[in-house]
């Protein structure tokens, strides 16, 4: 039996590219460790400041908010293209852009699959929900640049505290407070919230340094419980 692990890739990953590729080097590392670990690895990457820089300029150019998230996708695909690069010879070449492309990929290949957003109204993180409850996978492992959920945003409380586990309706009480206009959707919107807790999808946040250890079944980040 296939073991599919979906790896959400934040875009912060694709945020210093000025400064050199190191980051997107140390994910594709992991995804092809993992592979050799067996898993089949679907990774899902965000649109990082690039894409809040675009969506910033459009809205002040009076686009619409759907333009906006359109505009988002378009910058995520672009980083997908990115790790995609930087996998080689074991990235299937394309970007699937539908629930279906993702299926068909997945049929058809055992590479290691990348995409990045998929239709208005959401965040990469709902993909990668989606992408795991298609796919029936075992894991969803959302790296990020915080290493876990924290009870209030550490970047901006640093007496916040970690938690190892958070059962999914505290979660979303939690998250209550961050936007759903594009380019603010926060750690885990809503609906992917909603597509985990409906399929109770195994996931864990934790950093984009540790995908690797996590999907070697070490005690990573925070678990979310259903
Ligand atoms: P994300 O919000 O997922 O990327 O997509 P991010 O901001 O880098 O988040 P993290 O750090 O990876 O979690 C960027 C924008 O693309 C649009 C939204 O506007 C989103 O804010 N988007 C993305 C969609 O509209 N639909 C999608 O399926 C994915």
């Amino acid at each position: 039996m296939d073991r599919f692990a979906v790896v959400k890739v934040s875009g912060a990953v694709f945020d210093l590219l000025d400064r050199g590729n190191e980051m997107v080097r140390g994910v594709a590392e992991q995804l092809r460790a993992a592979r050799d670990l067996g898993w089949r690895v679907v990774a899902v990457t965000g649109g990082g400041n690039v894409a809040r820089i675009y969506i910033r300029a459009a809205r002040d150019l009076g686009a619409s908010e759907a333009a906006l998230d359109e505009l988002g996708i378009l910058i995520t695909r672009a980083n997908a293209e990115l790790l995609i690069a930087a996998l080689g010879n074991l990235a299937y070449p394309s970007v699937p852009r539908t629930l279906d492309e993702l299926l068909a990929a997945s049929a058809s290949s055992r590479d290691i699959i990348v995409m990045g957003g998929l239709q208005p109204g959401q965040s990469t993180n709902a993909v990668a929900a989606l992408a795991a409850e298609s796919l029936g996978a075992e894991i969803l492992v959302n790296a990020t640049d915080v290493d876990g959920v924290y009870t209030e945003d550490p970047r901006r409380n640093p007496s916040a505290t970690k938690l190892e586990a958070v059962r999914v309706d505290e979660l979303m009480r939690i998250l209550d407070g961050s936007g759903h206009r594009a380019g603010t959707y926060e750690l885990l919107d809503h609906v992917s919230l909603r597509i985990l807790e409906r399929s109770r999808i195994p996931a864990v946040v934790t950093s984009y340094s540790r995908i690797l250890d996590a999907l070697r079944g070490e005690r990573v980040g925070t678990r979310i419980l259903y």
